[in-house]
């Protein structure tokens, strides 16, 4: 099996001036993965270290630069699950950086699928990760956006902005992990689609890998992850599953958002309803990518 990696940075829409940097942050991203599948590392680990260098890169709505709750904190969603069915899952997480990270413990532990709040950060803190000061979390885009917010001088977004990774490793061992602050001006203890096996994340050696991204409320009702896996198990291309998966979100419930896939082959596929996706991808070394 060649191994291959896809990644995105949400969708939704990107001024002008970011784009180069949505762009290359993608792709530091999917470098980062990529390298982990070359030294012959397996997908769990090539799609957390991807979404970890997404969660450290502020230009994106995960770990450092999350949107804040309505209360000003910042509450994060993640979650990764390999095609073994094995998952771990965080929600509304406050002040952590590496979600995902948490996230991996969670799987790795067995116990228990997804912890929220004060129980997520209990158990994150017993695995020696600690919640970071605001300082070290709040950017001045996100601070800037929720003072517009708070003066009701801005609409919150529809859209998650999350990210996430899809990876299949030399063994054909497949992973997805997707981490995201949430939507905007969300209440405090709203947890989106992310964390949730099926809707915002889902992996099965059977098929494929998916993470998807946009609003989640509407992505949790078409369990959008879960039916791009469907889609590749009935027959359909990487390309094609994505694209269902959207039409589905749209048609549907009238959400906005996009996907990305990987079949167990090692096809990527990507589609989105929103103006812009920054995705990228690694597939036998060569990189490609776009907004
Ligand atoms: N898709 C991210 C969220 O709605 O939380």
């Amino acid at each position: 099996m060649k191994p291959a990696i896809i990644v995105h940075g949400g969708a939704g829409f990107v001024d002008g001036e970011r784009i180069p940097r949505c762009r290359e942050g993608c792709e530091q991203a999917a470098r980062a993965g990529w390298e982990v599948l070359a030294a012959g590392g397996g997908a769990l680990d090539a799609v957390e270290a991807a979404v970890r260098v997404l969660e450290d890169d502020p230009e994106f709505n995960a770990g450092r630069g999350a949107v804040l709750n309505r209360d000003g904190v910042i509450e994060v969603d993640a979650a990764i699950m390999d095609g073994a069915l094995r998952a771990g899952g965080v929600g509304a997480l406050p002040w952590v950086r590496h979600p995902v990270t948490v996230a991996r413990r969670i799987l790795e532990r067995g116990e228990h699928i997804l912890l929220v709040g004060g129980g997520a950060l209990a158990f994150a803190r017993e695995c020696g990760i600690e919640p970071e000061s605001p300082e070290a979390m709040v950017t001045v885009r996100s601070r800037a956006r929720f003072e517009l917010e708070c003066a009701g001088r801005l609409a919150p977004s529809a859209t998650g902005d999350t990210v996430g990774a899809c990876a299949i490793d030399a063994g054909g061992q497949l992973a997805a992990a997707t981490s995201t602050g949430g939507i905007s001006w969300k209440r405090p203890g709203r947890v989106g689609d992310s964390p949730l096996p099926g809707a915002g994340n889902y992996a099965d050696h059977l098929a494929g890998a998916a993470s998807a991204t946009g609003h989640g409320e509407s992505i949790i009702r078409v369990v959008m992850a879960k039916f791009a896996i469907d889609r590749l198990r009935s027959g359909l291309g990487a390309d094609e599953a994505a694209r269902a998966a959207v039409d589905e979100l749209g048609g549907r419930v009238g959400g906005e958002g996009g996907i990305i896939v990987i079949d167990r082959a090692g096809r990527i596929g990507h589609a989105r309803n929103t103006p812009c996706m920054p995705w990228a991808s690694v597939q036998g070394g060569e990189l490609a990518g776009g907004v």
